[in-house]
């Protein structure tokens, strides 16, 4: 079993679609073993978004992560960082394949509802820094 860390991301839990999200995630097989709703501060969100620090779009990504609140999630199951990656679909959701998250509610390659860890090496960052040990059950 691996886990992976994912991010229901601001535009989802304001446009009140975290449900259509965890249903998804659950009908996929995956185990939720650490869920909590948390809004980031500015510095919260640039230190999670730390690798893309160069990136032309990083303030405006900072901006969005920090605006409003998000459900932080630790999802388990058989190869879950891809299988997690392939839920989510494409970055962009207008290139999202169907039966994706980010095809069916994604708004725009910024607003793309969900994140999700891309290697191992990523998961062993961003669990922890949402969660402790003791909050994955
Ligand atoms: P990235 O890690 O490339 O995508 P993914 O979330 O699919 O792993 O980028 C991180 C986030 O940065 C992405 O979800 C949305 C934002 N972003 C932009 O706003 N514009 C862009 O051109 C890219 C590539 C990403």
């Amino acid at each position: 079993m691996e886990r992976t860390f994912a991010i229901i991301k601001p535009d989802a839990v304001e446009r009140n679609v975290t449900g259509q999200v965890l249903s998804m995630i659950e009908e996929a097989g995956f185990k939720i073993v650490g869920m909590k709703k948390i809004q980031l501060t500015r510095k919260q969100a640039e230190g999670f978004y730390y690798v893309h620090a160069e990136r032309p779009f990083f303030g405006d990504l900072c901006t969005f992560m920090s605006r409003g609140p998000v459900i932080a999630l630790v999802l388990e199951k058989e190869d879950a960082i891809s299988s997690w990656r392939n839920l989510m679909g494409a970055t962009n959701p207008a290139n999202a394949a169907e039966g994706t998250i980010r095809k069916k509610l994604g708004v725009s390659i910024e607003e793309n509802t969900v994140h999700g860890s891309d290697a191992p090496e990523t998961a062993a960052y961003e669990i922890p820094y949402f969660f402790s040990a003791l909050e994955l059950v």
